[in-house]
């Protein structure tokens, strides 16, 4: 029996972990057991490649090892941050936007209701963008201690904030700002040196990393608290013995990426054009959704794209695509699972083309034109059969 080819376009999601990052991790799982709070030389050990990797991963930022907090992911982080804001530096309102990740939604939903905190939301425009004027506005008319929490690249629709210019804005009103990169690092340089922001939360899979590992970026003297609470791991702000060889994964991904972030830059670009180029040319009535199809407001990574479907076709498309060996997403993987359509694309679709399928591309340096041809032949096929 011939084996089934597999198309990975769902790099928004996750991605595949790096070879050069399996035997990082296999090397430290192997070699350093120790728990790196142990005094003795074999925790010594540990703790000197975890010490090793905070530095390394902290100079792409520009920023100090001791502002990088170890996690298990960026959900965490999020919430870690989003918590702490609220419960111990005594935030009472938040601004954000109605197309964060639920990671940074349902946070911020949990705090309003469990202790008042008023939340306000950015608007946006009809593609999904910050109105930068309106969180002006809104930073403008109240005295109450703010966090602003924005993210840096949408997971859905990839538009990407001006993170500079939000930072700045929230600093000439004296208000915090937490923006979920998840997205973005590894992706794109940020210089928090030069940004003033105060929070960051990371997650490694999303650069060819392993799961169930990332940072938050807690600015210096935050006083930030943790939420996991137990021993003093993590400068105090997240208990828990650290995974060491997770940590060392992250960073050898983070290095690689930024290594070769122009040639791979330049080549998921090169790969995500030709898929857009192609659909419109092939399927002309599809429609970008948000700003994917302009290289500037959004993520070189993905294309969330609206498919000339009727709603009765619609529901088989992504079993249909997946019987054919490709990945891709509806909407967002985080959300898989879920009834209601996605909290993003109901923000900028009308009702009509919400009942459409809308499919998320994503790319990464593994994915080939041939793949992308494949897929749009396939999705010509099922949308005529
Ligand atoms: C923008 C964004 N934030 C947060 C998360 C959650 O990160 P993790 O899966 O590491 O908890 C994701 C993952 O899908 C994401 O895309």
């Amino acid at each position: 029996m011939a084996i089934m080819r597999k198309i990975y376009f769902d790099n928004a999601a996750t991605t595949q972990v790096r070879k050069e990052v399996v035997d990082k991790v296999a090397e430290i799982l192997s070699t350093e057991f120790g728990n790196p709070s142990s005094t003795h030389s074999v925790g010594r050990s540990s703790k000197s490649i975890l010490e090793n990797c905070r530095k390394e991963i902290a100079a792409h930022f520009k920023v100090t090892a001791a502002e990088i907090i170890f996690t298990s992911g960026g959900t965490e982080a999020d919430n870690l941050i989003i918590n702490s804001c609220v419960r111990d530096l005594k935030v009472e309102r938040i601004i954000t936007s109605k197309i964060e990740h639920h990671a940074v939604l349902h946070t911020i939903q949990d705090l309003s209701s469990e202790l008042n905190i008023q939340v306000d939301y950015v608007q946006l425009d009809q593609n999904g963008m910050i109105i930068y004027d309106h969180l002006e506005n809104l930073l403008k008319i109240s005295p109450s201690k703010t966090l602003v929490s924005l993210m840096h690249v949408n997971n859905e629709i990839g538009n990407i904030l001006n993170i500079n210019k939000v930072a700045t804005i929230c600093k000439d009103y004296n208000a915090l700002f937490h923006s979920d990169t998840v997205q973005s690092v590894g992706h794109y340089n940020l210089d928090f040196s030069k940004i003033p922001i105060d929070f960051a939360a990371v997650a490694a899979h999303k650069f060819h990393g392993p799961k169930g590992v990332g940072f938050a970026f807690v600015r210096k003297n935050s006083g930030l608290k943790a939420s996991i609470k137990g021993g003093e791991q993590e400068r105090g702000l997240r208990a828990g013995t650290e995974a060491v060889y997770a940590v060392a994964g992250l960073n050898e991904a983070l290095k690689l990426s930024y290594q070769h972030l122009t040639e791979e830059t330049n080549y998921v670009k090169s790969i995500k054009n030709y898929f857009k180029d192609t659909l419109l040319r092939e399927i002309p009535d599809a429609k970008l959704n948000g700003c994917c199809g302009d290289d500037d407001l959004s993520t070189y990574t993905l294309l969330n794209v609206l498919l000339p479907i009727p709603p009765e076709k619609a529901s088989l498309l992504l079993f249909q695509l997946d019987l054919k060996g490709i990945a891709c997403s509806k909407g967002s993987a985080c959300q898989s699972g879920s009834v209601s359509g996605s909290h993003v694309l109901s923000e900028i679709l009308s009702k009509e083309d919400m009942l459409k399928p809308s499919l998320r591309f994503s790319f990464s340096t593994f994915n080939t034109t041939e793949e992308v041809d494949f897929v749009i032949e396939t999705l010509k096929e099922l949308m005529n059969s």
